[in-house]
């Protein structure tokens, strides 16, 4: 069924100059862009929308990350689409993505892996909405 999932092209993908190259991906496949902004995280908005791994070890380091420069968030809709933008994406650590995945291509390492993907319907809706009001999303 066509459904929803929500990305962040993360500080790294963006200060490197990778947007253009990373949407058209997107474009590409298939992905319908419903919502998009370029935003900068403070960090109680990192801590919040990371809440779920706030025992982390990495916690603190991906907050210090993802509020380091500016953020491109949109919400993506297509068939599939949360299991669909997850396999575009690839693998967590770049170093397992395979090859054409967009964090083979942009990410640099573990943490600074270029771009979010939701790993659920659910997750897709509450992240979709952290983000955008709901006159934001068409
Ligand atoms: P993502 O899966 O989008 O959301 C959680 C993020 O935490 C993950 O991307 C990485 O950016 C980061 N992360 C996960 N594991 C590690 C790790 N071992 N060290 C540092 N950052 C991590």
């Amino acid at each position: 069924a066509t459904n929803r999932t929500f990305t962040m092209l993360k500080p790294d993908a963006v200060e490197n100059g990778h947007t253009g190259a990373i949407l058209d991906k997107i474009n590409a496949a298939g992905f319908r862009i419903v919502a998009l902004k370029k935003t900068q995280m403070t960090k109680a908005n990192a801590e919040a929308f990371y809440a779920v791994h706030n025992e982390r070890p990495f916690f603190g380091e991906l907050v210090e990350f993802m509020t380091r420069g500016p953020v491109v968030a949109a919400i993506l809709e297509k068939d599939n689409a949360v299991d669909d933008f997850r396999t575009l994406i690839g693998a967590t650590n770049p170093a397992d993505a395979a090859e054409g995945t967009i964090r083979k291509l942009y990410a640099t390492s573990m943490g600074e892996n270029a771009v979010h993907g939701s790993d659920s319907d659910e997750n897709a809706q509450i992240e979709g909405n952290f983000h955008f009001s709901g006159r934001e999303q068409f």
